[in-house]
């Protein structure tokens, strides 16, 4: 009996096409995904494949929840939201850092209350946690850099990757908290029934991405 397809949730954005790219590279192509329409789905039977574009915060739930058998997420995601699911490898690709940033004079009082703006309330939560410090968060869903900027926080936890957005609205890195990179993760229930389709993708990958050092 032929294999069934591997569904395979990818990010959509620039980490998805980087990531589609790292895919068809291992041997796992599907031309119909280049092709300018805005269809979310897309199959390769001579591959063994079916991807879907997926929102990148979306990704682990359509692994957990097992609508997708494996997956690519940013360990931010997988840091936030704690998913329920297999994380199999590090992809090396989207690294950036989670970090504090504030105005560049701004100057911390640890015997007030830090009020912090993130889209990662969970990962700045335990952060300061750990440092014994009292924090309120303002939990924002994007353009986070304007908070501190409008005095709406005094810090913010966000994603840096190239600095830039930080520069451009004068603010700097006060603490790198994790480095982040995107992952291969499965859903727990399936991966046993698809263990020979998954570790030959993982072998091809881990090859490839061995070749491209
Ligand atoms: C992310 C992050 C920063 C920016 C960092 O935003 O929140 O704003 O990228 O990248 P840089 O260091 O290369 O400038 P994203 O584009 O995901 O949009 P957002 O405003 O919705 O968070």
């Amino acid at each position: 009996m032929a294999e069934k397809l591997l569904n395979i949730a990818l990010p959509k954005g620039r980490l998805g096409e980087k990531v589609y790219n790292m895919f068809e590279k291992a041997g796992f192509p599907c031309p119909s995904i280049r092709e300018p329409n805005r269809k979310l789905i897309f199959e390769n039977p001579e591959a063994g494949v079916r991807y879907f574009w997926v929102k990148p915060s979306d990704v682990a739930i359509y692994v957990e929840r097992g609508a997708a058998d494996i997956g690519v997420a940013g360990k931010d995601i997988l840091l936030e939201y704690e998913p329920d699911v297999y994380e199999l490898l590090d992809l090396n690709t989207g690294i950036c850092r989670m970090a504090v940033a504030a105005k560049a004079d701004y100057r911390d009082d640890p015997s007030r209350t830090l009020r912090v703006a993130t889209k990662f309330s969970r990962i700045a939560q335990k952060y300061y946690a750990s440092q014994g410090r009292d924090i309120d968060i303002i939990h924002l869903n994007g353009s986070i850099e304007l908070a501190p900027i409008l005095g709406l926080s005094d810090v913010i936890v966000d994603i840096v990757e190239t600095g830039a957005t930080l520069r451009e609205n004068n603010l700097v890195v006060m603490e790198e908290i994790v480095p982040i990179s995107a992952r291969l993760i499965a859903n727990k229930a399936s991966y046993p029934f698809r263990t020979a389709q998954i570790a030959r993708l993982m072998a091809e990958m881990m090859a490839m991405m061995e070749g491209a050092k």
